[in-house]
């Protein structure tokens, strides 16, 4: 039996073209030039699975992998550090464009001093954390429930005041606001957008963008167009962006995509299967190893973009992230290996599932799968959690019997 769930995408289409123009090519252009200022700043490689795909029956496997963004093992930098120059320059009422690596500082310090706050399962607080840093502010990041203490030291080696709360991610957003409200100076730092809080939210996935920019520019000097795509949802800031600069760079002849979730926090895949464009929250606790993805509430400017452009919408479970773990960590030979962790390899999850399981056999064909599919995915992150990747990958944590 199969144990992934999916939908294929019937919501009927609306006009989602003021959040799909945020991920215009030429605008994510401009934002590569804002990273390439850091000097931690490098294109992640874009490895190909040659010997993967030729066994898994497909013509290319493509994966960014992410581990390599500027030193943190995961691509969240690219969001907060152009959100933090977004908001120092909505501020100053100067373009943001006149801001980079060099001038940030300065132009922050002219604001005077404040905080940044952000609710985190780890990866995106590590980066607000690194760039408050960068910009001599501070940082106040708060952690959802079960996160392990090895991310929360992360967070505060990059000199931030954090903690692990009690709550679930979601209700740990809440918190922050409630905190942030009564804090002087304070501004939230969140990749999530909610009535009237829109402007980080689309830096923060126009920053995004820049990783889909890169892949597609990276495929294309290899005369390689992507047949399908696959995107991890949390909150769906990676996956929005990613869909909407992609759909923007191919125009007609974007992918088919699908939007990948663990099955305890399906908010996405629900939404879908309910089928009037409406969205479906999911609360509780969402365990689920892949902690990036344990979101039950989309963002709304996400879902905008993925209700009309994405394809179709999974749903899988841990033990298919860790396998997914351990195929990119002990590659065929001559494939090139791929440190990824749990929310990093769950695309990988899914495809693995849908290229090798027979119960998936109907969507290999409504996706149109077969020997010439060229197929692109995203790992977001290395080993965050380093004694839990080995677990999983060494001692095989995580197996489905
Ligand atoms: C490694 C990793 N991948 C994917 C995601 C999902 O991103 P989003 O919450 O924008 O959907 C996250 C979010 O924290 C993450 O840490």
């Amino acid at each position: 039996m199969s144990d992934v769930n999916w939908v294929r995408n019937t919501i009927p289409k609306t006009d989602c073209s003021a959040n799909l123009s945020l991920m215009d090519v030429d605008t994510i252009k401009k934002i590569r030039d804002f990273h390439k200022s850091f000097p931690q700043y490098d294109a992640t490689p874009l490895i190909s699975l040659d010997n993967l795909a030729k066994r898994l029956g497909v013509e290319g496997i493509y994966i960014k992998d992410e581990s390599h963004r500027f030193g943190l093992n995961s691509f969240k930098a690219l969001g907060c550090t152009f959100a933090l120059a977004g908001y120092i320059a909505q501020r100053l009422g100067v373009p943001v464009w006149e801001l980079d690596y060099k001038s940030l500082p300065e132009a922050a310090s002219r604001l005077g001093e404040f905080t940044f706050f952000a609710a985190t399962d780890g990866n995106h607080g590590r980066a607000v954390a690194w760039a408050a840093r960068e910009l001599g502010q501070k940082a106040v990041i708060f952690m959802n429930k079960g996160c392990p203490q090895v991310r929360l030291e992360h967070i505060k080696r990059e000199g931030a005041e954090a903690s692990i709360s009690d709550l679930n991610y979601d209700d740990t957003i809440r918190y922050v606001i409630e905190l942030a409200e009564k804090s002087p100076n304070s501004v939230i730092v969140q990749d999530t957008a909610w009535e009237g809080y829109e402007d980080i939210p689309g830096w923060i996935m126009q920053g995004y963008a820049v990783m889909a920019l890169e892949a597609c520019e990276q495929l294309q000097q290899k005369n390689i167009e992507p047949t399908h795509m696959l995107i991890q949802a949390g909150v769906g800031a990676f996956a929005g962006s990613a869909q909407g600069f992609v759909s923007n760079f191919y125009g007609e002849k974007d992918p088919v995509s699908y939007v990948v979730e663990p099955n305890v926090a399906d908010c996405y895949y629900r939404s879908a299967k309910r089928g009037d464009g409406t969205q479906v929250n999911v609360g509780g606790d969402m365990k689920t190893i892949m902690a990036g993805l344990a979101c039950g509430e989309p963002s709304h400017m996400s879902w905008d973009i993925l209700k009309n452009k994405s394809n179709f919408f999974a749903t899988i479970e841990d033990h298919h992230a860790a396998r997914a773990m351990r195929v990119l960590g002990a590659p065929l030979p001559n494939d090139p290996r791929i440190i990824s962790g749990e929310s990093g390899a769950s695309a990988m999850g899914f495809l693995l599932e849908l290229l090798l399981n027979n119960y998936l056999r109907e969507l290999r064909k409504e996706s149109g799968i077969n020997e010439n599919s060229k197929i692109l995915l995203f790992s977001t992150e290395g080993d965050t959690d380093p004694e839990h990747y080995r677990e999983i990958v060494w001692n095989g944590k995580y197996q489905k019997y």
